[in-house]
């Protein structure tokens, strides 16, 4: 397979600072890794660059920027149909829209349906790797592998397990569920690009011998992720409170059951104390922070400070059907307004720098994907976009205006939607 190279404005991330590092004029030169894997060559300024790289062809973008590939942390694909489903809160949001919602993907034809939808909305939005549930319905999880190897993405997902406090429909058996997720992790973990997440819904709808096992296989395949959500709604705590009286705290009945470690993905983490946030970083698990969707369902505001003071990981996540955009741009926007929320330290919310991080490199390091996807740095696997900064008059206007970098990241975030990505690239693999 022969070698390209893009030159345009290059968006990318100190892997060690993580700073974000910025050319006016770069060279992206892609080509096959030792596997075949379209691979990020090399990556730097145009006038270093060149002469190294003069036999390879380059398509020259003057005006575009080139930028890792976007990471959503916690998403639901089933959900791709209720987003901006109003409800007083999470627990009748589920009971009325989502569990109803969700049913419907015992039918392959529909989960197949609906996972081709979310990939192509995903790709309008420059999302190129997604924490996704599927639903209890294996069938969802094979719909949604499927497409996803068809297009050669690197995507995690797994079948829900929810054997409790569930209506008819996606209510699943304690035993057949954990035989069906043993047997998915064999089928489709660490094949092509795709990865596997143990899924427990949430607490409330799993019974101890559900988490027990879920337990049991995560030690058992300790390369696989964890997926689930923890204190995102008080009425939710109360009830996690009231189902598990020994419990310290709603995160330490994942504790219990041997669900936290490295590549335990916690979406929310809300209402958290320092103890919880200890826990976090002492096992390794990380956040996916929600901000539209933690607005949207009222549920409150992830404590970024908090994070960062104790130094446990974390990283954004649309969430939708809770939140209410697949647009990167949009969940940073939120991100930031949830930032301000009990700050204490002066200053801007979250720097713009760290926001795209946040949903780039940062997202890829909090999944165990650093080095693999969420950069443009040599040897990252090649899945980048083609921003178009002056897709709209108003970000022609703005972002031509912009004196600094963050000003210029800040603009695109105030102002993006899908039209600003021109362009979604996938690392293909060849022959
Ligand atoms: N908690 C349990 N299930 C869900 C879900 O589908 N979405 C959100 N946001 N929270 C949950
Ligand atoms: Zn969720």
């Amino acid at each position: 397979m022969t070698m390209k190279a893009l030159r345009a404005s290059l968006l990318r991330f100190d892997p060690t600072t993580t700073q974000a590092q910025f050319e006016e004029d770069g060279l992206l030169v892609i080509g096959p890794d030792s596997r075949g894997r379209q691979v990020v060559q090399a990556a730097g300024s145009y006038s270093a660059l060149k002469d190294m790289y003069a036999q390879v062809p380059v398509e020259h973008l003057p005006g575009r920027i080139l930028a890792p590939g976007f990471i959503d942390m916690h998403v639901h694909y089933p959900q791709t149909d209720i987003i901006g489903a109003p409800a007083a809160g999470l627990l009748p949001w589920l009971e009325n829209y989502t569990f109803p919602a969700e049913s419907r993907f015992a039918d392959p034809a529909h989960a197949s349906a609906v996972a081709e939808f979310f990939l192509d909305e995903l790709a309008r939005n420059g999302v190129t790797t997604a924490l996704t549930f599927a639903t209890s319905h294996p069938a969802s999880v094979d719909a949604f592998f499927e497409a996803a190897q068809r297009r050669s993405l690197r995507m995690i997902s797994g079948k829900v397990l929810q054997d409790r406090h569930s209506p008819d429909g996606v209510r699943d058996d304690t035993e057949q569920s954990l035989l069906d997720t043993e047997s998915l992790i064999r089928r489709w973990h660490n094949v092509d690009r795709l990865g596997y997440a143990i899924t427990p819904r949430f607490a409330p709808t799993s019974t101890d011998a559900q988490l027990h096992g879920a337990g049991e296989l995560a030690k058992a395949h300790g390369d696989t992720w964890i997926h689930t959500h923890v204190s995102e709604n008080k009425d939710e705590v109360k009830w996690v409170r009231e189902l598990f009286p020994k419990a310290r705290s709603y995160l330490d009945v994942y504790l219990g059951f041997n669900l936290m470690r490295e590549r335990a993905v916690y979406a929310h983490c809300i209402h958290f104390d320092d103890d919880d946030r200890c826990l976090m970083r002492d096992t390794g698990a990380v956040t996916a922070v929600s901000p539209t969707s933690n607005l949207f369902l009222g549920s409150g505001f992830f404590d970024f400070e908090g994070a960062d003071r104790i130094g446990y990981r974390y990283g954004l996540a649309s969430d939708v059907g809770g939140g209410t955009s697949f647009s990167p741009f949009a969940t940073m926007m939120a991100a930031y307004y949830a930032g301000r929320e009990g700050q204490t330290k002066p200053g801007v919310s979250i720097p713009p720098s760290q926001l795209w991080w946040h949903h780039t490199a940062g997202a890829a390091r909090a999944l165990g994907l650093a080095g693999g996807v969420g950069n443009l740095q040599p040897g990252c696997e090649a899945d980048f976009l083609v921003l178009n900064p002056a897709a709209t008059p108003l970000l022609a206007r703005k972002t031509k205006l912009a004196d600094s970098l963050e000003e210029l990241l800040f603009a695109m975030i105030v102002l993006g939607d899908d039209r600003l990505v021109e362009r979604t690239v996938i690392s293909q693999a060849m022959a």
